[in-house]
């Protein structure tokens, strides 16, 4: 028979070799033809699936509401500062993508992780929460810099809001707004963020649609692909950014001596 060379790739999600690139099988042509939207793209390339739409429909939600947060934030101030230190798109885009991890950004799939297990071992709020104090680690999801209890995250709300109108289940999001409202009668700090809201939301997707085995959920949980989401939304903030710097002709960013304590 026919001797197959051993290949040093192996590669599933798309295809070049024909007469036009498939993307997890269908073509470029279909694609376009069906009217498809960068959430089908996504669904395709990462899940290897077409998703229902209110699926897609969410995971825009998600890249349009985490475009951007200002110039402010941890992602975007390394971008200016390197942009404004006069260097090229991809290395000021970089130097903002690498501030993304567990503080900033970066928190959707342990949100993910701990939401999911404390579900599923039926643990409380109160369990969830004070154990995860005694082990000495923040709940992932919780807390952020500026918004409150009496100052909720806008982005959290409309997630929210989007997946009680369209998802058949919304079980886990539901566990993590009750983790919340034990965590703000804590203090009022701890609300959900936006990390927490995808995190959770996204195991409700995942759960709810019955296009995903259980063993593929917690393949997807496990592996992390949901911090994924962020880096793609925020890299269109991040080449906003950029080019900002770049039209606005700034020049070389020092920061002010008065700014630091300088002390021993
Ligand atoms: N779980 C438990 N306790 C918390 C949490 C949390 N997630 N967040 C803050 N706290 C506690 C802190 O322990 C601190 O108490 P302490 O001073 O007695 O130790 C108190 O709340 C005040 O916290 P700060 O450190 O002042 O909060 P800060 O504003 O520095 O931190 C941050 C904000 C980094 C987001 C923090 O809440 C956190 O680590 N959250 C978990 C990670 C996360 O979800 N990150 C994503 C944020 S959203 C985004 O980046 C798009
Ligand atoms: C963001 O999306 O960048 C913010 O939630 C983070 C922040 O510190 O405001």
């Amino acid at each position: 028979g026919k001797v197959r060379a051993p290949t040093h790739i192996i590669s599933t999600i798309s295809d070049d070799r024909g007469e036009e690139p498939c993307y997890a099988g269908v073509p470029m042509s279909s694609i376009v033809e069906s009217g498809y939207g960068v959430g089908d793209v996504i669904s395709l390339l990462w899940f290897k699936r077409s998703l229902p739409r209110y699926c897609t429909h969410f995971i825009e939600i998600c890249i349009m509401l985490c475009a951007d947060h200002g110039p402010c934030v941890s992602g975007a101030h390394n971008t200016i500062v390197t942009a404004r230190a006069g260097k090229d798109l991809v290395s000021s885009l970089v130097s903002g993508l690498l501030t993304i991890g567990p503080r900033f950004g970066g928190a959707i799939d342990d949100a993910a992780r701990y939401f999911k297990d404390a579900y599923d071992r039926g643990l409380t709020p109160y369990e969830f929460v004070e154990g995860m104090k005694k082990k000495g680690i923040r709940v992932p999801g919780i807390g952020h810099r500026i918004k409150r209890g009496d100052n909720k995250d806008k982005r959290v709300e409309l997630l929210q809001l989007f997946a009680r109108t369209h998802f058949p289940s919304v079980k886990y999001m539901e566990y993590a707004v009750q983790v919340e409202t034990y965590t703000l009668s804590k203090a009022n700090n701890l609300v959900m963020n936006v990390d927490g809201a995808i995190g959770s939301l996204f195991l409700d997707l995942l759960a709810g649609s019955g296009m995903f085995t259980k063993q593929e959920i917690d393949e997807i949980v496990e592996i992390g692909y949901l911090n994924g989401l962020f880096v793609l939304a925020r890299s269109i903030g991040l080449i906003g950014h950029t080019f900002d710097q770049k039209r606005l002709k700034q020049p070389l960013y020092r920061h002010p001596w008065e700014d630091v304590l300088y002390t021993k």
